[in-house]
């Protein structure tokens, strides 16, 4: 087999089979298949596209690049869930634990930030003591006493999809459904859970900026993991506007934590029940039309709550947070950002924000940069409300008042404010399974 040949067989958009696929990743991930072709190939699929049993094939291939997780060491049906990224998105700080309270286990590997969105575990390490660097005897253990455990990723997992993505990085090959489709399913493939409920975020601050696209890659997503034996659902939701009012690490911790108690924002409270209910429907915990009942009084009893504190301790961390979110990183300065106009916010670019929470040192701009846990930014105004101006648009935290000029600049170019009240969108767009998508 030649790469050359693969490469024309791609170009005239006829399909690949799968000893090609795998002779084409494997050789790649050992380095004798040079990037030059790799890249040609690339631009090959997005103009011509994958079909179905191709991007199954890609995918398991990537799968099988490296380490392979093997969860039977823990008892009960293992669920994960993926966000397909966002700007203030802590929804997993909230649903593992939920999850967890009502007999699902959530054994969870996450990733850290790079640019405008943010990373679990830099959300779980602002509390101080928290560890997530783990073995895996232990990483076991936890989530069979507590039923739930999240740890940054461990051996070498999917090192197909770290080196094709630095490749796609460069190449303008990063916005090509299979190619998203097989990264982001070969990781979670690979991490081994039973079942996978995916998040798939549409809107200015997502991949897929609009809801047809969205389901498209909803479709892919869920196809590939059934095909390889998985529960999977897709949830899409909206990432136009920022998710809840907090913005950087130990702000988004404390906004959780206030979700877990019953109350925080009514949008990020809304999207939680509703990816928590089907997370406990794939996982058997509950059926469809007693779900959303199940969630409400798993937090209300407190029952949720505990299960993060439980989690926290069993990580090294201090469990008081959750009772005393003050005792959380907080930046030693803030800055009020006033609404330069009157009327009402009509948009927020959520990417422009993100990158204004990293300007402060919540996020990283490089891979070595060293994070302020306590930076970052509350957004008091967001997309529909009213606004007189010099009214407080947002607040920004920081641990040097230097930062604050830029990141005010930032931010104010990503808010909009005009006369006319908009529209808003529905949070839930829609719900991918086996049979399609259905949009509400
Ligand atoms: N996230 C991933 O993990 N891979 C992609 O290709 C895009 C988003």
């Amino acid at each position: 087999m030649r790469m050359y040949d693969l490469i024309e067989k791609k170009k005239r958009g006829e399909a690949l089979t799968e000893a090609e696929i795998s002779y084409m990743v494997q050789g790649f991930v050992e380095g004798e298949i040079p990037d030059y072709q790799m890249s040609a190939m690339l631009m090959a699929i997005c103009f011509q596209g994958m079909t179905p049993d191709e991007t199954s094939a890609l995918t398991l291939s990537m799968e099988h690049s490296g380490d392979v997780m093997d969860l039977s060491p823990i008892q009960g049906c293992k669920v994960d869930k993926h966000s397909t990224g966002g700007v203030g998105d802590k929804t997993t700080l909230i649903l593992a634990p939920i999850v967890a309270a009502c007999g699902g286990r959530v054994a969870k590997m996450s990733g850290r930030g790079l640019g405008h969105t943010g990373g679990t575990i830099d959300k779980l390490e602002s509390i101080p003591g928290f560890c997530t660097s783990l073995d895996r005897e232990e990483f076991f253990r936890i989530v069979n006493e507590t039923g739930l455990c999240v740890i940054g990723q461990t051996g070498n997992l999917v090192p197909a999809d770290k080196k094709l993505y630095a490749l796609r990085d460069v190449t303008a090959t990063v916005d090509c459904i299979p190619l998203i489709a097989s990264s982001i399913m070969s990781k979670k493939l690979a991490a081994g859970s039973d079942a996978i409920l995916l998040d798939v975020k549409t809107g200015s601050g997502a991949f897929m900026k609009t809801p047809e696209e969205a389901a498209k890659l909803a479709e892919a997503m869920v196809s590939i993991g059934t095909a390889a034996g998985r529960r999977v659902v897709a949830m899409i939701t909206e990432m136009d506007i920022p998710l809840g009012r907090m913005v950087g690490n130990a702000l988004e911790v404390s906004e959780a934590i206030a979700v877990l108690k019953g109350g925080g924002p009514e949008d990020l409270a809304e999207v939680c029940r509703t990816l928590a209910a089907e997370m406990l429907i794939l996982a058997g915990k509950a059926e469809p039309g007693t779900a959303a009942r199940k969630v409400e009084e798993t937090i209300s009893s407190g029952r949720a709550l505990d299960r993060l504190k439980a989690m926290i301790k069993a990580q090294g961390g201090d469990s008081s947070v959750a009772d005393h979110p003050e005792r959380l990183p907080k930046a030693l300065f803030h800055h009020e950002v006033k609404a330069p106009a009157g009327g009402y916010v009509n948009h927020m670019d959520a990417e422009g924000i993100g990158l204004a929470s990293m300007m402060l040192g919540a996020g990283r701009s490089r891979k070595e940069d060293v994070l302020d846990y306590g930076a970052g930014v509350e957004l008091v105004k967001k997309t529909g409300d009213a606004v007189k101006a010099g009214e407080i648009l947002a607040v920004l935290w920081a641990g040097n008042e230097g930062l604050f000029a830029e990141a005010e600049a930032r931010l104010l170019s990503s808010y909009e404010i005009s006369g006319c009240r908009p529209a808003l969108r529905k949070r839930i767009l829609a719900k991918t399974d086996v049979n399609g998508t259905r949009f509400f």
